[in-house]
């Protein structure tokens, strides 16, 4: 990757706030980020903090109507999906901190996922299937999770975040975990240690 400076778009949704372990993960990135001395701008948006909605039928269908018909309410409610895009479009990295909540991702953040998965802006389909819009973006996943899953049939998340990503043309992934962390104070130290050599390599890679 050799933009410069890097656009960097974080999104995170931990329940914990900035006690969140996801969050502490993010934290591990943006120090790293800032310890290389690469130019970069960073946006970042707490889903959680932001009480994000689930996406609703007259939401989706401001999306569906032409620009030029949509009514005054309309307008105002495609603004958010509006806004998350052309800040997905601009970043050339996706920063994900992702907790693992029931098996799966914060129901806040598949709101997020919901608004940026939109066909003809980040994907479009084709008689051959979807194809991805979004083209030269990285996305970095840092997983926080209780259990142990990574790597086993048992892990949902991952499959669902790369599918998603990879629907938009986000095939450049990678992916941190720290698990365990809800199975005694030592494996949590060992893992959450482990998960920040994993982020500083990724910055050193960049
Ligand atoms: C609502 C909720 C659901 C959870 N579900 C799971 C789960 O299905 N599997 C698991 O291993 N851990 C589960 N955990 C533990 C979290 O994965 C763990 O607390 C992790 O640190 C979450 O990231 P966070 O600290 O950034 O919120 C759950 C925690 C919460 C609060």
């Amino acid at each position: 990757m050799s933009a410069t400076p890097l656009n960097v778009l974080l999104v995170s949704s931990s329940l914990f706030g900035e006690k969140g372990n996801s969050r502490e993960l993010a934290s591990a990135f943006v120090d790293a980020l800032q310890a290389s001395g690469h130019e970069h701008q960073l946006t970042h948006h707490d889903l959680v903090e932001r009480d994000l909605p689930h996406l609703g039928a007259a939401e989706m269908q401001a999306w569906m109507t032409p620009a030029d018909e949509r009514s005054a309410e309309q307008r105002k409610l495609a603004e958010l999906s509006d806004g998350f895009l052309a800040e997905l479009r601009a970043a050339d990295l996706l920063v994900i901190a992702a907790p693992l909540y029931n098996l799966g991702l914060p129901t806040q953040m598949k709101s997020w996922f919901d608004r940026v998965l939109r066909a003809g802006e980040t994907f479009r389909y084709t008689e051959k299937g979807p194809v991805g819009l979004l083209e030269g973006k990285q996305a970095l996943v840092l997983a926080a999770r209780g259990g142990m899953y990574a790597g086993s049939d048992l892990d949902s998340q991952t499959p669902h975040l790369t599918s998603m990503l990879g629907l938009m043309g986000i095939t450049d992934q990678h992916f941190v975990y720290a698990e365990g962390l809800n199975m005694g104070d030592e494996p949590k130290v060992g893992a959450l240690s482990e998960a920040r050599t994993g982020i500083a390599n990724y910055v050193d890679a960049l």
